[in-house]
């Protein structure tokens, strides 16, 4: 990969007078403006319109007690990057990164020590991405941040798709109000099935933050490349409109112990006047670092099925004293018989390790060990089973927040992955963190999640981490991170609360996947979850046909079929979509999209010529006027259209659907019926 940077100082449209300097993306759409008076600041505006009012940047430090908001400005300089790269894996095989930055180097003022800071923007045709930075310098070496000044103000009081603020738990509901009505305590006191929660405040909420301005603005709120660093939540001042970065404390109160020289992550403010281009953008991406992996070829997305489901649903247990352990041989030979026929990836086996009886919220450090099986389950036997059948084990590792015992153990844990040929692993942090109370969005964790990536590498495993902080686009820079949970998944079709609303799945593209790829767990094929315990009133509230879009709609290299094989047999002809569906692509074409209400994207699967398309609705049916438009012109396609009958309704007829062959070309037109939480899968393979 050539990386090249094209110094244009001379010839920069850089307009700089009484301390303030512009910036424009490299199509004009994006306009920033940094102002050093009464104190630093920056705005922004997409095609002219304000869409980030002046707002404030720096720190407060407390070893030593600085506040850094009062700058003088040593150097400017700047550039623009225009250049192409391969991701590993995607939902595009190339990614353009086009940008103009300028790096603002900064003195503070008012202090004796005069400590030396810089400010890089990037301004793209869709966003700005911002960080600072802190070179090395005599005056500061070891420093603590006590606060981040950084302020996003907001120019009205838009729409927006929030969860609410909380240093532990990024799994609720998502709320669609205005910034006004913005009531985190209240909305996550509605939430009585998240274990626990660490809430910031009324007006606190998480990022990414999607919103819509009443122009027909899209504004979402995030950050990229978060390392060695506490992730940064928003509070609201509703007064004016204006978010304030809210770090993650640690367990003593600060937030970030730094080392010069020390960047923070990039705050990133993506806007654009069309929904889909929300979730085209790159942004994150590419202020993400390029992987410094040089043997990559043991990673690869793939599909799985598991010992999971049955345990969320009440037919099994993961613990052996209650007598229906779930992870014994003989079970879990089904799910690799199921998985062999069917030629997914891997089977996941939760439960296969001795620590369940005791693992929920008694905070017991040396609960697991990551290494001992129940005496009913034949490591050594499995193994070699799924290998005659070209299948793998995933293994699972929770650490039920015990994150410190789970460091002691992580050398053992991958070496016996490694000697029974296991080379993904499922990692999960329910509970608070132990011993020593850290959030799971602290600096703390922030570490010690890639520690865990950087050792799971040098084993050659790739990991899929449930419980973590929001993802930032780090799988660029660690390409074995495959998927993260961060956000509220499938298991919560089970939750007794609110469960997952109609609309959730047309939300999170807009929110936590503009981070990277969720391990949601689609597919579940029985609706009414009181199959197994009668007393279960929750009811998956999707179409069938829906189900099946969602491997569309929800990208991630990582997909998990997630329902029982018994589920799947009853209805093998619609699981030829999940068997044949592709986890890496080419290209992807947001067709049309609007958070909270629908999305449709076709996506082309990676070095073949077949197409497969998503298309999902909220609570209400739909009409889609499908256009074909992205086919090759010169092909002729077989479609099979897995659609909603004409009855379905995710109330009273969720598994109605019907299956239909079309022959089509890059002209056709497909006008297809969407029923109420209903959807639309469709395989289009090319004829030869
Ligand atoms: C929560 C995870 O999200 C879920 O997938 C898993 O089954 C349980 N923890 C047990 O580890
Ligand atoms: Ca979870």
């Amino acid at each position: 990969m050539i990386r090249f940077v094209i110094a244009v100082l001379a010839a920069m449209p850089i307009w700089a007078s009484a301390q303030q300097f512009k910036l424009s993306s490299p199509g004009r759409k994006v306009e920033l403006t940094i102002t050093n008076g009464d104190f630093l600041s920056y705005r922004v505006a997409y095609k002219g319109t304000p869409v980030v009012r002046p707002s404030q940047l720096g720190f407060v430090l407390s070893k030593p007690a600085l506040t850094l908001s009062h700058y003088t400005v040593v150097s400017v300089d700047s550039s623009s990057y225009n250049d192409v790269w391969k991701p590993l894996w995607g939902e595009v095989s190339e990614v353009r990164d086009h940008h103009k930055e300028i790096v603002i180097r900064l003195r503070s003022q008012a202090d004796s020590r005069s400590i030396m800071l810089n400010l890089v923007f990037r301004v793209f045709d869709d966003g700005v991405g911002f960080r600072y930075e802190f070179p090395e310098q005599p005056a500061l070496k070891h420093f603590v941040i006590q606060e981040e000044l950084t302020q996003f103000a907001m120019v009205g009081n838009h729409q927006a798709f929030w969860i609410p603020g909380d240093y532990d738990s990024n799994e609720y509901a998502y709320n669609t109000t205005l910034l006004s009505d913005i009531n985190a305590i209240a909305a996550a006191n509605k939430e009585p099935d998240i274990a626990v929660k660490s809430l910031i405040g009324e007006n606190a909420v998480q990022t990414p933050l999607m919103m819509k301005s009443a122009d027909g603005l899209y504004v979402n709120l995030h950050e990229a490349a978060l390392i060695n660093f506490p992730a940064m939540h928003l509070v609201l001042n509703k007064a004016n409109t204006t978010f304030s970065a809210q770090l993650v404390p640690d367990a003593v109160g600060n937030k970030a112990y730094l080392q010069t020289p020390a960047k923070s992550p990039w705050r990133t403010i993506i806007v654009t006047d069309k929904a889909t281009e929300v979730l085209s953008s790159k942004l994150i991406l590419n202020l993400n670092e390029p992987t410094q992996m040089k043997d990559v070829g043991w990673i690869k997305p793939q599909k799985f099925v598991g010992m999971w489901w049955e345990m969320h649903v009440g037919k099994a247990s993961w613990d052996l004293a209650s007598k229906k352990h779930g992870a014994s041989t003989e079970n879990v030979k089904k799910y690799i018989d199921f998985a062999a026929r069917h030629r997914f990836d891997g089977v996941l086996v939760e439960g296969w390790n001795q620590g369940w009886e005791d693992w929920f919220g008694n905070w017991k450090e040396n609960v697991f060990d990551f290494v001992t099986p129940y005496p009913d389950y034949d490591l050594d036997g499995l193994t070699k089973y799924a290998n005659e059948k070209g299948v793998r084990l995933i293994m699972h590792h929770e650490t039920s927040g015990a994150a410190t015992n789970y460091e002691r153990w992580m050398d053992k844990a991958f070496q016996l992955m490694n000697d029974h040929d296991m080379t993904t692993v499922k990692t999960g942090y329910v509970g608070k963190i132990i011993p020593r109370g850290e959030h799971h969005d602290g600096q703390w964790m922030v570490n010690h999640y890639q520690r865990v990536i950087e050792k799971a590498a040098a084993y050659r495993v790739m990991v899929d981490s449930h419980e973590p902080v929001h993802p930032t686009g780090l799988h660029r820079t660690f390409p074995n991170w495959l998927a993260s949970e961060a956000a509220r998944g499938s298991e919560f079709n089970n939750a007794p609360a609110l469960g997952i609303t109609p609309e959730h799945t047309t939300i999170l593209p807009f929110t936590r996947l503009v981070g990277g790829p969720m391990d949601f767990t689609p597919g579940l094929f029985h609706f009414k979850l009181n199959q197994f315990e009668a007393s279960r009133t929750q009811v998956v509230r999707t179409t069938l046909a829906k189900q099946l879009a969602l491997y569309v709609t929800l990208y991630s290299p990582l997909q998990m079929a997630a329902d029982l094989p018994e589920n799947y047999e009853k209805h093998l002809d619609a699981f030829q979509f999940i068997v044949e569906v592709p986890v890496d692509w080419d290209e992807t074409k947001i067709l049309e999209a609007e958070p909270g209400d629908f999305i449709t994207i076709a996506r082309k699967a990676k070095n073949k010529s077949d197409w497969y398309l998503g298309a999902i609705t909220d609570e209400n049916s739909r009409e889609l006027d499908l256009q074909l438009g992205f086919l090759d012109k010169d092909k002729k396609y077989e479609a099979t259209i897995y659609r909603d009958a004409e009855d379905a309704d995710w109330q009273t007829k969720p598994e109605a659907f019907k299956i239909e062959k079309k022959i089509v070309t890059s002209k056709s037109k497909l006008k297809i019926g969407l029923a109420k939480s209903g959807g639309c899968a469709i395989s289009i393979k090319e004829l030869r």
